[in-house]
């Protein structure tokens, strides 16, 4: 499938969950497309002017899914994008039904125990924050893994950055 195949695929955009790479692949293939590259959680903290920690302490989850689905839905609405979106954002329909018309999914898909390694020295995820990270990343994973399966494309994580680069190209003919 190439994202030409349907015109009104406009912007590409990287789900899965926290930990799976999706800005580092991101940003990369906002290079090799000449796309603009947009993160949603840096565009959140922009537009709070805060931390996505201090946005969970001093507002709570439901603040910050709020904030993060407008701001993903603003996102959505531009063209010519590559955007990596929070690992929980799939749980809105609104992004969900926007990502369907107007935009080529990208999973970035990587099994719990290896985001569990990349993630255990890792104080930027509040949700992950005195909790057991395994349990807490099945958990979250359950909830959301028919979400990510429907995205487009489904890739698997294994960290070289070459071969999975390679494999999106395959698939995306712009
Ligand atoms: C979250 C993922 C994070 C960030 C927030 C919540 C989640 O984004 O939005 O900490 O619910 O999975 P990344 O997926 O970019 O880490």
């Amino acid at each position: 499938m190439t994202i030409f195949e349907n015109s009104k695929k406009i912007n590409l955009c990287l789900v899965g969950m926290m930990g799976a790479g999706k800005s580092l692949i991101g940003r990369e293939l906002s290079k090799i497309y000449n796309y603009k590259y947009y993160d949603s959680d840096k565009e959140i903290e922009i537009n709070c002017k805060k931390n996505i920690n201090d946005i969970f302490e001093d507002h709570g989850e439901e603040y910050f899914r709020a904030v993060e689905e407008e701001v993903c839905l603003n996102l959505l609405n531009k063209k010519g994008c590559v955007i990596s979106l929070g690992g929980g954002s799939l749980n809105s329909l609104k992004i969900r039904n926007k990502i369907s018309k107007n935009s080529f999914s990208i999973y970035i898909k990587v099994k719990t125990n290896i985001l569990v390694n990349r993630l255990k020295n890792n104080t930027k995820r509040p949700l992950l924050k005195g909790v057991n990270m395994k349990s807490k990343l099945e958990e979250l994973y359950k909830e959301r893994k028919s979400f990510y399966n429907n995205s487009d494309l489904i890739i698997e994580n294994n960290f070289d950055k070459k071969d999975i680069l390679s494999k999106i190209k395959s698939n995306i003919n712009i």
